[in-house]
């Protein structure tokens, strides 16, 4: 009894865990667009020009949150602590900027929205980070060559990684500072 009770509470503690990422291919930035544009629009959100996250109700905010765990396969407690979900956290702090960077920002070469799907596809994490230059060559082939900037301009590897050249924006530009 008292086992089945562990094992009970045990799946519990791992609901949110996922398996490791499979070494499929990395995924592109959907030229399509994303697939979240609908869920958006029941929402009273327009995919193409979405508003500040501080501007969004609080009504509102709830099943928004389902389309970051939709398109990141994500779940609630990856990015907020349970039962908290205003307290800040790394997490969080990562989610706003891209919302703000390169949802509202970004476009497809050919116009369509970007959300976090369009990039994500599924995977919290998804980079292959074993070989640096490979990696930049696909930076170069699909986040600067397929994306553009809202206002027409071109993206280029500062755009997201500043000047000078900042490859770990997650962990130095964009985590919350402690204190
Ligand atoms: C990918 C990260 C991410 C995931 C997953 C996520 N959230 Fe959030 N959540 C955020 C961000 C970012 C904000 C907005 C924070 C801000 O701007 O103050 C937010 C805000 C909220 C708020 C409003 C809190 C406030 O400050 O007023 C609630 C409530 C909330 N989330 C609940 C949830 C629930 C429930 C889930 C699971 C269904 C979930 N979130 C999943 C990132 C996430
Ligand atoms: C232009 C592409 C792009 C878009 C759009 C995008 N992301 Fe990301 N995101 C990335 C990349 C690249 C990483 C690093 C992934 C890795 O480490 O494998 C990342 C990482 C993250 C992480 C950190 C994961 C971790 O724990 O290490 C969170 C949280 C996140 N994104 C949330 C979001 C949310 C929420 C949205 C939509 C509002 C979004 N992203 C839109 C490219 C994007
Ligand atoms: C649309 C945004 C975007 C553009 C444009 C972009 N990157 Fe990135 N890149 C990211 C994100 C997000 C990460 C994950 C950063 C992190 O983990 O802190 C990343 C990670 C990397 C990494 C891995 C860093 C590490 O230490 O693991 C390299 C290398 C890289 N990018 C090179 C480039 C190069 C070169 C260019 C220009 C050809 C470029 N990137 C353009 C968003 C972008």
């Amino acid at each position: 009894m008292e086992l089945k009770v562990a094992l009970a509470l045990s799946c519990l503690a791992v609901a949110c865990r996922r398996p490791a990422p499979a070494p499929a291919p990395q995924p592109l930035p959907r030229t399509g667009g994303t697939r979240q544009t609908a869920a958006l629009a029941a929402l009273g959100l327009d995919a193409r020009d979405l508003p500040e996250l501080s501007a969004v109700d609080a009504r509102t905010m709830k099943p928004l949150m389902d389309t970051f765990d939709d398109s990141l396969d994500a779940c609630c407690e990856d990015c907020h602590v349970k039962n908290d979900p205003k307290a800040p956290t790394d997490a969080k702090r990562i989610a706003s900027e891209m919302w703000r960077r390169y949802s509202r920002d970004l476009v497809t070469i050919d116009g369509a929205p970007v959300y976090c799907d369009s990039c994500h596809e599924g995977r919290l994490r998804f980079l292959d980070r074993s070989d640096p230059k490979a990696l930049s060559q696909w930076m170069l082939a699909n986040y600067v060559r397929k994306l553009r900037r809202k206002d027409g301009s071109r993206v280029e590897c500062s755009t997201c990684h500043g000047r000078p050249f900042e490859p770990r924006i997650l962990e130095n530009l964009w985590h919350a500072r402690k204190g």
